[in-house]
């Protein structure tokens, strides 16, 4: 398999070879840099070379497979052993996407069913979730499009962090409804302290060229108030719970809540793999913390009074009542008339 083609590529797979667009260095430098095995991989996923819950996944898997196409015949037992084994390092890279441990159970449930080479049969099915992601994040657009669509007819959308192509194997989510809808105008946030949104989105919206404003996230409130066209906001998921709590970048909650405020749509755009279908309510996530430095530091020096503490929580909690509708490839979700929560395990059909 081979998807070395298209225009904005995080992820590029040409077996046996894995090579990530280096995410530090956009929007300055386009640079692909390859990862070589699982180390490698892991290493990209922390320091956040590559980002993005499927991405996380999708890169942790390829990089196990590049490591496995390089190692020569070896017997299936310890083949799998050592699969298993570096599954589990790469378990630990980042903590609150759940498309990274759906993966992982999936890639040791292909390994322990195998028929034939282990090896063989584990490089196939990392190599399907990158087809799959595109194909499901494709469906993810018409869906959310068909939905923005329904909703009247100004169609500006704001968006939040970076869930474009960079942030999975192509298309993206809820960017990916912005690139199927083509609204005729999207705002999208800075997205502090990483700036997802100014460094990452602001870069793929300029590469497709669709008209777009950048805000501060401080500033959405202000902008809702003043633009009654902006008629939905709309985000991913690093990890939905059964009754539709939705974990997703630091910023999130506060934009449903100023949606729920100035009456627009708050969509959470996801794929079945970011859906947790084991976690009740979004209370159980962990919530990643990152380095203070994210905050105090930008462009290399210290921007805070020396002494400064910071909290810096990747991720912030949705509850379910403050969202009008969930987008999977499998269709749009909403709540029963007068409910508060989503039953996502009976409302998604099961393949
Ligand atoms: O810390 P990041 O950049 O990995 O966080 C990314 C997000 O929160 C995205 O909104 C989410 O993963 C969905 S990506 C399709």
């Amino acid at each position: 398999m081979n998807n070395t083609n298209s225009k904005l590529q995080a992820i590029r797979w040409s077996r046996p070879k894995l090579t990530i667009l280096n995410q530090l260095e956009l929007p300055h430098k386009t640079e692909y840099i390859e990862i070589a095995d699982s180390t490698a991989g892991h290493y990209a996923i922390t320091t956040m070379q590559t980002r993005g819950a499927p991405a996380i996944a999708i890169v942790a898997a390829l990089s196990l497979a590049a490591e496995v196409s390089m190692m020569g015949p070896s017997d299936n037992g310890e083949m799998a052993m050592h699969i298993n084994t570096r599954l589990d390092y790469l378990k630990t890279s980042r903590p609150t996407a759940v498309n990274l441990f759906d993966a992982i159970a999936k890639l040791k449930r292909v390994v322990r069913e195998a028929q034939g080479s282990v090896a063989e049969a584990y490089v196939c099915a990392a190599e399907q979730m990158l087809e799959a992601d595109i194909r499901d994040n494709k469906m993810i657009g018409e869906h959310g499009a068909r939905f923005i669509q329904s909703l009247g007819t100004g169609k500006k959308v704001l968006t939040h962090c970076n869930t474009g192509a960079l942030a999975t194997a192509g298309h993206g989510t809820a960017l990916g409804i912005v690139r199927t809808l083509k609204p005729p105008h999207v705002f999208y946030t800075e997205t502090r302290p990483y700036n997802q949104g100014a460094r990452l989105t602001g870069y793929e919206l300029l590469v497709e060229q669709i008209p777009a404003t950048l805000v501060c996230d401080s500033a959405v409130s202000a902008l809702l108030q003043r633009d009654p066209t902006i008629v939905a906001i709309v985000v991913g998921a690093d990890r939905v719970a059964r009754n539709g709590d939705t974990a997703n970048k630091i910023g999130t909650y506060q934009l449903a809540i100023t949606a729920k405020y100035h009456n627009r749509a708050f969509v959470v755009a996801a794929p079945m793999t970011s859906i947790d279908l084991e976690l009740s309510e979004g209370k159980g996530v962990v919530v990643e913390e990152r380095s203070e430095e994210e905050i105090t530091w930008a462009g290399g020096r210290r921007v805070v009074p020396e002494g400064t503490r910071a909290w810096n929580p990747s991720f912030d909690v949705t509850p379910a009542c403050l969202i009008s509708a969930i987008v999977t490839e499998r269709g749009v979700f909403t709540k029963n008339e007068g409910e508060d929560v989503y039953d996502l395990a009976t409302q998604v059909p099961q393949e």
